[in-house]
């Protein structure tokens, strides 16, 4: 998929003055961007949200003329993934990689980035390690790790009255990531873990044999890490097998993300996560993304709509400052900061990982369908160092 985006009048006229062509077919003064997220399988509505976040961002930028797109389609696989990204970098000659929603399929790209020294901006992949004891100075994270947002949850469980606690996930890294996180917060903020289980990610249809260990282990409550289709049959499994009266359910706030929480209906209601971004936050930033968004889609965004809107602006911001190839976005992609929709936002030196605030919020009945009721926030969350060196 080969796009190049449509330019303003005043770009398309000096673009048109642009007699060279240079590396990869772009002219001179132009970025070739590789757009990597999956469009088919259990997160393609979440690579579609975030690529139209990137877009507006671009759009917004007024200069979408001085980027040229490839975009390429992970299918949530991470060997799909790594040859997608070895063919933007071999054959197209990208300057930057943007996007990776699985932390699978990052972990599976990171090794290839680093040796190419290609920038990647993440835009959605938690992975630990990528900003962790895998870091690199060519990996930049906008969006979040599964440490990130999990681990002040497990505090924040416990101060809420919660002592006993079952946990679900998706059987690959975000699960398991996300999972330890919120585990050893939760235990050293002296709560316990009454029972643990990862369900096949992506072939999971029936959660019920699940729930119902869940359920008669009679915890004080069930923390999940699910996201995309998983999410939507998880919640709605959960309030149809008549545990949701029981047992109150929290998780990470992909598991109600406004891209889809309309399709879990009233099931979600009640439930209460912990994310990096809910569409009710009330702050000019986000009220101005918002209706941006909104021209644009016709929809509110969500939190993936927001990485895809800041992988752009972090772009655009690197771009402006006067970086052009692979090396100088490397460079100038880690020293952005701003405050944006999520609020303020910067990227950490020592991990080169998202610093954001986290939000908690319970998916409530609004006028016009369900929305975020704010109820918690944890200023300027950053990861410990975990083993990064540059
Ligand atoms: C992940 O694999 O890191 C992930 C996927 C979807 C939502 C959040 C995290």
């Amino acid at each position: 998929m080969f796009e190049k985006l449509k330019p303003l009048s005043v770009r398309a006229t000096l673009a048109a003055c642009v007699m060279a062509a240079g590396v990869g077919g772009v002219n001179a003064g132009e970025t070739k961007v590789g757009l990597l997220l999956p469009y088919v399988g259990v997160y393609a509505a979440l690579g579609n949200e975030i690529d139209a976040g990137f877009t507006l961002a671009l759009e917004e930028s007024g200069m979408a003329g001085d980027f040229v797109i490839v975009r390429e389609d992970t299918e949530v696989k991470p060997p799909v993934g790594l040859a997608k990204a070895r063919k933007l970098v071999l054959e197209d000659e990208v300057d930057v990689i943007v996007g990776i929603v699985s932390s699978g399929v990052l972990g599976a790209v990171r090794d290839f980035v680093d040796g190419a020294q290609v920038p990647l901006i993440v835009a959605n992949a938690g992975n630990n390690d990528a900003t962790g004891s895998r870091c690199s100075k060519y990996v930049a994270r906008v969006s979040f790790s599964n440490a990130q947002i999990n681990r002040p949850m497990g505090q924040w469980l416990y101060d809420s009255g919660v002592r006993t606690a079952y946990t679900m996930a998706s059987d690959y890294a975000a699960g398991h990531q996300t999972m330890a996180a919120f585990s050893e917060a939760f235990i050293a903020a002296g709560g316990e873990i009454v029972g643990a289980e990862f369900t096949p990610f992506g072939k999971t249809k029936d959660f019920g044999p699940y729930l119902s260990k869940a359920s008669a282990a009679k915890p004080d409550a069930i923390y999940v890490f699910y996201a995309g289709g998983e999410a939507i049959s998880f919640v709605k499994q959960y309030a149809s097998l008549g545990i949701k009266g029981d047992i109150p359910l929290y998780g990470s706030g992909f598991l109600t993300s406004p891209l889809y929480v309309a399709a879990e209906g009233p099931a979600a209601e009640g439930v209460v996560t912990g994310a990096h971004y809910a569409p009710t936050l009330d702050i000019p930033e986000n009220n101005a993304f918002k209706a941006a968004f909104i021209a644009k889609t016709g929809k509110a965004p969500s939190e993936f709509a927001v990485q895809g809107y800041d992988a752009g602006r972090v772009l655009v911001e690197a771009v402006k400052s006067g970086a052009s190839g692979r090396e100088a976005i490397a460079t100038a992609m880690s020293k952005v900061a701003y405050t944006g929709p999520r609020g303020a936002l910067s990227i950490d030196p020592a991990t080169n990982n998202v610093v954001q605030n986290i939000y908690v919020y319970e998916t409530v009945a609004g006028d016009n369908g369900l929305t975020q009721k704010l109820i918690g926030q944890i200023d300027n969350v950053a990861d410990a160092v975990n083993g990064c060196q540059f």
